[in-house]
């Protein structure tokens, strides 16, 4: 069976950047003018994804009118020529069916997962989170599919992260069967180092069977008293095979603010139009910062 449907989840309240997201979702903050959620979504369609479930919550408006069309603006850009932006907007709402389900709490990751069962029905589908923007040749979510079609199984993308950030993430544990690829037979929400089984994090990208619902309907809260996907997975473990696979990606987590500069920063040094007088802008600061002794390494 073939992956047809994405999930993302984007009801959170966006706290790490108020007061930016007082008014707005932080998922329509922009990475120089497209915004962050746009890449997912966008990263989701080159990888053969046709539908995009966005599990949503109060105030995240923004996000539906910005995959709808927008009459007034096109009729705009036409009468003024602007054949290019015209194409731009317009081809957003092209890009994939979208269908929006509301988490009238805040549960958790796997309750929003869960909320989306009547969109996925009985399929395989994709989860993307959209803080974890990543930019690859072959898209992360893609690189999970292929393993996806070769084990028949639920698959999540792991990157390896340095000790101290360990608790910060799901971290699994398992056996290299092929390069990158594991056969998970731990899974664990945010551990205290000590207790994790390797430094593999879970980063935001996961394919998985549509057994994870009946495992996440039996799944008590964890965590921050919120239903834990990890914990979902580690319980549909005891009955199916779970792998990992190292994603090929370089992630940036934009749902933190050192995270989302750095993003913003090498978008910004890949756009054509922008690079040259940004890198200029950026060597002349860099100067002038170490001049000042504000380089204080
Ligand atoms: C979530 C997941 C965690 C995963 C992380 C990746 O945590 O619960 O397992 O490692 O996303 O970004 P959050 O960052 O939402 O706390």
């Amino acid at each position: 069976m073939v992956v047809r449907k994405a999930v993302i989840p984007v009801a959170g309240l966006g706290t790490r950047f108020l007061p930016a997201t007082k008014a707005q979702p932080k998922e329509m903050l922009p990475l120089v003018d497209k915004p962050v959620i746009q890449y997912i979504v966008e990263e989701a369609v080159a990888a053969g994804i046709e539908q995009i479930i966005f599990v949503t919550g109060r105030h995240k408006r923004a996000i539906e009118d910005h995959f709808d069309r927008n009459l007034e603006l096109e009729i705009n850009l036409e009468e003024k020529g602007k054949e290019e932006l015209l194409k731009i907007v317009r081809d957003i709402s092209d890009l994939a069916d979208f269908i929006y389900i509301r988490q009238k709490e805040p549960l958790g990751l796997g309750h929003a997962i869960l909320t989306a069962e009547p969109a996925v029905g009985n399929e395989p589908f994709a989860v993307l989170l959209g803080d974890d923007v990543m930019v690859s040749e072959k898209p992360a979510i893609g690189q999970l599919i292929d393993v996806f079609e070769r084990f028949r199984c639920s698959v999540v993308g792991v990157q390896e992260v340095p000790e101290e950030e360990v608790s910060k993430y799901g971290i699994v544990g398992g056996r290299e069967v092929d390069e990158g690829i594991y056969k998970l037979d731990e899974l664990v929400e945010k551990p205290f180092l000590e207790e994790a089984p390797s430094n593999l994090a879970i980063a935001g990208r996961y394919v998985l069977t549509p057994g994870v619902f009946e495992a996440l309907r039996n799944t008590p809260p964890g965590r921050g008293r919120e239903i834990q996907l990890t914990d979902a997975l580690r319980i549909l473990n005891g009955r199916e095979a779970i792998y990992g696979r190292i994603l090929k990606v370089k992630r940036y987590d934009t749902g933190d603010k050192l995270g989302f500069l750095q993003a913003t920063v090498d978008f910004a040094l890949r756009r054509e139009d922008l690079r040259n007088s940004f890198l200029k802008f950026l060597k002349k600061r860099v100067r002038e910062e170490i001049e000042d002794g504000g380089d204080d390494k």
